[in-house]
């Protein structure tokens, strides 16, 4: 005989799989937008939650301030019952919540949690039981159960308790980690298989059958700590490879070896390799910063992550590696840093994204200008950089022409709009960070 409980769990995937549940999604920014859409275009009622009033506005105005991410895609979205809010109230009406906030560093490296723990407490009064809450945010092992329960069981007005096993009542809470890579087109994101670890067998259940409308793959793990710590291994196996090629290219550049024709010969190999680049340093939301939540968390259980501590300390030297090749490419014509015109291209992170956030671009600027350069940048995806957590720039984009006027051009990010032969041609001398002048032969390139 099958109890209510079991009916109305039933009832729940049933409405998942019909696309009936309504999905609410909090934080409207790169990972949580994409994500809305995803869920849209399979028919499901979506509404995003920010607490950014700006964002919510364009968004409900029909307009995108993602790049990558057309207005007319929101506007589809609309018609398909998209709508944004900043009123946490309406999580009441929500069959499934997806957190998507951020998870930075705070001034001392450590994690910062505020975000998540805001996001919370906001809804917390608003839960009803049978609800899957689920947190995409990147985080320590332990944060789903040791942060996110304990606020939502004290913070819901009904009592409600999260549910660990069959035939209880409360809500559901799940760990499903966040895989978008931005600006990769080579894998579609149905095909990115989806990992969940539920607080319960039954929240598990749920989020499969929610995350398999949109993901042709879900792979359900024991328990949220085990998808948290998924997550972290994929992004430090990132961090700690492009350490390794990062210190390799800089003993093949001693050596007289081309590290870019060594991995292009390694990857070759069937079996056993993965190429990664070396580069101007780490950038972005994940890779500079996920690994250090580990470290952070590892010092409770006395342990020393030593392979993420060697990673972080190559990485974030490579900018002071740039502007070393900078030096020595300007001494080479008889000229310093301190006074020279140095237009820097590239700022996003990486190639073809509108995303800035730990760019290596920022910290090269910075250094440049501390050594009393007079540094321009272009980038096709930011017309002006003011001030951010790590950086207070207050510049604007200046046009592609007339490099001849530049001292140095530094190509920090490789957008594929560049044509790299003209920038060569016209600069006096170009300091190419990721291999963008390969194969062209010229006085005036410094290669680092
Ligand atoms: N960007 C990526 O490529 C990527 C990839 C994988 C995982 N992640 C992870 O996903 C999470 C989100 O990253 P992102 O890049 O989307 O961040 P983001 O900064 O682009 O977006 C976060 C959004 O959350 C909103 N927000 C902040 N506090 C809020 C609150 N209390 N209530 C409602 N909204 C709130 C912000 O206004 C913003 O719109 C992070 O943990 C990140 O590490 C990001």
């Amino acid at each position: 005989m099958t109890s209510a409980i079991d009916n109305r769990l039933t009832g729940l995937k049933q409405k998942m799989e019909t696309r009936e549940a309504r999905i609410g999604i909090v934080g409207m920014g790169y990972v949580g937008l994409p994500l809305s859409l995803l869920f849209s275009g399979e028919r499901f009622h979506v509404t995003g939650f920010d607490i950014d009033a700006n964002k919510v506005a364009t968004l409900n105005a029909g307009g995108s301030y993602i790049v990558r991410i057309l207005p007319a895609e929101i506007q589809a979205a609309q018609k398909a019952g998209f709508r944004a809010t900043t009123n946490y109230a309406e999580i009441a009406q929500m069959d499934a919540v997806i957190i998507c906030v951020p998870t930075p560093l705070d001034e001392h490296q450590e994690p910062d949690l505020s975000y998540i723990t805001e996001t919370v407490k906001s809804i917390a009064p608003h839960i009803h039981a049978d609800q899957l809450i689920v947190l995409e945010s990147t985080t320590y092992p332990g944060t789903t159960e040791e942060v996110v329960v304990p606020l939502l069981e004290v913070g819901n007005r009904a009592g409600l308790k999260v549910v660990r096993a069959a035939g209880e009542t409360g809500v559901h809470v799940v760990f499903s980690p966040e895989r978008e890579d931005p600006g990769n087109e080579s894998v579609a994101r149905h095909d990115i298989p989806k990992v969940v670890g539920g607080c319960g067998p039954e929240a598990a259940e749920l989020a499969a059958a929610m995350y398999g409308a949109i993901f042709h793959r879900v792979v359900p793990v024991s328990s949220p700590s085990a998808a948290e710590m998924t997550k972290l291994l994929e992004n430090i196996y990132r961090c700690v490879n492009i350490a390794l090629v990062n210190e390799l290219k800089q003993l093949c550049m001693r050596m007289g070896i081309d590290i870019h024709e060594v991995i292009d010969a390694a990857k070759t190999k069937p079996f056993g390799y993965q190429a990664f680049y070396p580069g101007p340093g780490l950038g972005g939301h994940c890779i500079p910063i996920d690994p250090f939540y580990l470290s952070w968390k590892a010092k409770q259980f006395d342990f020393r992550t030593r392979f993420i501590e060697l990673a972080g300390e190559v990485n974030t030297a490579m900018p002071y590696f740039v502007i070393e090749h900078v030096a020595n490419g300007l001494n080479e014509q008889c000229k310093s840093i301190k006074g020279s015109k140095i237009l820097v291209l590239g700022l996003a992170y990486k190639r073809d994204i509108d995303d800035l956030r730990e760019s290596p671009s920022l910290t090269i600027i910075e250094l440049l200008r501390d050594k009393g350069a007079i540094v321009a940048y272009n980038d096709p995806y930011f017309p002006k950089v003011g001030h951010g957590r790590h950086y207070d720039l207050n510049m604007t984009n200046t046009p592609l022409d007339n490099l001849g006027q530049y001292d140095a051009v530094v190509i920090v990010t490789d957008h594929s709009s560049y044509d790299y032969k003209a920038i060569v041609e016209q600069s006096q001398l170009v300091i190419d960070t990721r291999n963008t002048t390969k194969g062209m032969v010229s006085p005036k390139i410094v290669r680092c």
